[in-house]
């Protein structure tokens, strides 16, 4: 049997690391991507079979270097999950070009061209799939992370586009739509949503536990990941699986 070979892009630490753990344990080989070169080193090391390519997933020519990295160490290619991801925490009215773009260069330009030059090395292999790391934010209105809840919209209409796409190519596209995980993003993050919504300092935290019921986990979204994946689910594409314990289900 062969065995499959993802990248996961933004996979040093977080739900990207989480994913290429959740992976290695269903048996693929996986290539551990990170702008941060010596903590995807670290990673992959943790992994077996893996391998780390550092990679910026703005320059495109990084992301051709990255595809064209595993297939030259593995031969192949049938998953690439376009996890990496930033996040800026502000106003509309104090919010300026620069700091949008930030924020949309990775989690939308990096998106495309991730999923871009991954998707010919994926058909040369006969099919599979790709995965997009989206967020509820691209479905509700999110005040204080604008940038990012736009980019993650158009990770939504982006995936959907491709599935259809590329479904004649045998790769199939789809999107996991999380809430809010305990990773480095949100704790960096929370105390920026604190002073701007009027809560006391750790009071982030109890209002997404009870509009969530608790944190998601890394592992929730890498067992998502996993089963969007899975070759079994050969009629699931362009779909969007929330994970969000009732967060987009409920008005109050
Ligand atoms: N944490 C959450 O609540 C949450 C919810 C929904 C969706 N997401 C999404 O999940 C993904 C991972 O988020 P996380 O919470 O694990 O964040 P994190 O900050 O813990 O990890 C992000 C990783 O991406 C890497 N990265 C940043 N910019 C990069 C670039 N230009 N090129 C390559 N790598 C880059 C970082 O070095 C880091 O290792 C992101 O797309 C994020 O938007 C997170």
């Amino acid at each position: 049997m062969t065995t499959p070979v993802a990248i996961v892009t933004g996979s040093a630490k977080g739900i990207g690391l989480a994913i290429a753990q959740d992976l290695t344990r269903r048996g693929y080989r996986v290539v551990v991507s990170d702008l941060e070169a010596e903590a995807a080193e670290q990673a992959a090391a943790g992994l077996d079979g893996a391998i780390a390519v550092p990679c910026d997933v703005r320059d495109e020519d990084q992301v051709r270097a990255l595809v064209a990295a595993a297939t030259d160490h593995y031969g192949r290619l049938d998953l690439m999950v376009p996890n990496a991801g930033i996040g800026v925490v502000a106003p509309i009215l104090e919010m300026d070009l620069a700091a949008w773009r930030a924020v949309t260069s990775v989690n939308l330009d990096g998106v495309f061209t991730s999923l871009r030059w991954a998707a010919p090395a994926i058909i040369a292999s006969g099919g599979g799939a790709i995965v997009t790391i989206a967020s509820v934010t691209g479905t509700t209105g999110s005040p204080l992370i604008s940038s990012y809840a736009a980019a993650k919209a158009a990770v939504l209409n982006l995936t959907k586009t491709a599935a259809v796409e590329l479904r004649a190519h045998g790769v199939r596209v789809n999107a996991v739509a999380p809430g809010f995980i305990g990773t480095d993003l949100v704790t960096a993050a929370a105390p920026e949503f604190e002073r701007n919504l009027g809560l006391d300092e750790g009071g982030f935290g109890p209002v997404v536990e009870a509009k969530q019921g608790r944190f998601g986990t890394t592992g929730d979204v890498a067992r998502a990941v996993g089963f969007l994946a899975d070759p079994e689910q050969s009629w699931v594409t362009g779909s969007v699986l929330t994970l969000d314990g009732g967060l987009t289900s409920s008005l109050l």
